[in-house]
């Protein structure tokens, strides 16, 4: 629970050849950090309220990988990883303080975005036979769960251990337009090699569901520029080509021949302003949701057999991301509309295509798409998801 006691010592233990040093520090829960620490926010900055509710930061730690969530939005602030030299990195953008996140919710920087991830076209869906509204928030269409998403509710967070940090809100029925009292837990787990998130949900009413993570990866590094010369590689032949206001137009296209051909590892930047394309034009950019080829393969529990869904590599630091899960598709967004208007953490600011975004999920208008995997959930069911961002150097 939030312990609004918060003893921040900042102690440097050492400096050692390039990493950054070590300070002793506690934790929203009370828990000791002691690597890396100087690359991670002062908790104290996370010290607030909103809604009435406390925030605060809680970190995780395992072997070389540090993970620091604060439970507004369920946001993971940063998430250090060794780079080649074995220099810690913070691989995601985010604020060093709660006040930046209140004031700017809407880059939905490293939150948990629901009650649906990406948009829904019209802000409206059907299901069984009834209409439901949503909030208009990005032009014609609802994204991102509306006006205030998950993004934007103080969750309740528990920490289980040093690696776990479990976090839990209940959306209330007709919340955002959407109908039933939904129970929601998120659980980040921290092991040596990389980051699982695991959604669980309920409902007392048939409602539509599509929960992720919505982080910003820069694997040089937040704050150090383009991730242009990124590579990236995608287990994916097909993905759902989108209209001028990003809505899929329900069509699954071939990759080949295209810039969406990520089949095989390839610079992030190296089509991206083919402007021939009408789809990367839509976009402004990479801004799609890609069909994972795992989805024909079978139970949940063999995905990690399956390989990757992503492979992302940091030119310069050698960092190797592989995200795995079991959704049948990933928004690949290659942060087209960063702008440098965003204070990063340590002084650093966000600019054009500095960030990248690998959104595992239903495919965006799912409600409104029968021929897309389903994302209805009903009373008596329980949503069940994972994602794993394993970590490794090259
Ligand atoms: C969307 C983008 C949007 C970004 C930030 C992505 O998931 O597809 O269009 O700009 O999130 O909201």
């Amino acid at each position: 629970m939030n312990n609004r006691i918060v003893i921040f010592s900042a102690i440097l233990l050492a400096a050692c050849g390039n990493n950054p040093s070590s300070r002793t520090v506690t934790d929203t829960a009370g828990a000791r950090t002691v690597t890396a620490v100087s690359l991670l926010p002062d908790p104290d900055n996370f010290l607030d309220t909103a809604d009435g509710q406390a925030t605060g930061l809680y970190f995780l730690h395992n072997g070389n990988l540090t993970a620091a969530i604060t439970n507004y939005g369920a946001r993971l602030v940063s998430l250090i990883v060794p780079d080649k030299n074995g220099t810690p990195t913070d691989v995601v953008l985010g604020y060093d303080s709660i006040g930046k996140y209140l004031h700017r919710p809407d880059t939905y920087f490293g939150a948990i975005v629901g009650r649906y991830g990406n948009r829904i076209g019209h802000a409206r869906f059907k299901l069984n036979g009834k209409e439901y509204t949503l909030y208009k928030n990005n032009g014609p269409n609802t994204l991102h769960g509306g006006k205030k998403g998950f993004d934007a509710v103080v969750w309740n967070a528990r920490k289980l251990d040093t690696t776990t940090l479990r976090l839990t809100y209940i959306s209330k029925d007709g919340e955002e337009g959407y109908p039933g009292n939904l129970q929601v837990t998120v659980t980040y787990l921290l092991d040596s090699n990389g980051l699982r998130i695991n959604y669980e949900a309920t409902t007392d009413k048939p409602t539509v569901l599509n929960l992720t993570n919505h982080s910003y990866f820069n694997l040089n590094g937040q704050g150090t520029g383009t991730i242009g010369n990124h590579t990236l590689q995608l287990n994916a032949n097909y993905y759902t080509p989108v209209d001028s206001t990003l809505i899929p137009t329900g069509k699954i296209e071939s990759v080949t021949g295209t810039p969406f051909d990520f089949t095989k590892p390839t610079a992030i930047g190296a089509r991206i302003n083919d402007s021939a394309n009408r789809q990367i034009k839509f976009g402004h950019g990479y801004d799609h949701n890609f069909v994972l080829n795992t989805v024909k393969l079978g139970p949940p529990e063999g995905y990690e057999e399956h390989g990757p869904a992503a492979i992302a590599t940091g030119d310069l630091s050698g960092i190797v991301m592989s995200v795995y899960t079991d959704q049948p598709g990933i928004q690949f967004y290659s942060g087209n509309f960063l702008n440098g208007t965003n204070p990063l953490k340590g002084g650093k600011t966000d600019g054009y295509r500095t960030a990248f975004c690998l959104e595992t999920q239903h495919f965006p208008n799912s409600p409104n798409e029968p021929s897309f995997p389903s994302t209805v959930l009903k009373p008596g069911e329980k949503y069940s998801t994972w994602t794993y961002f394993k970590f490794s150097t090259k």
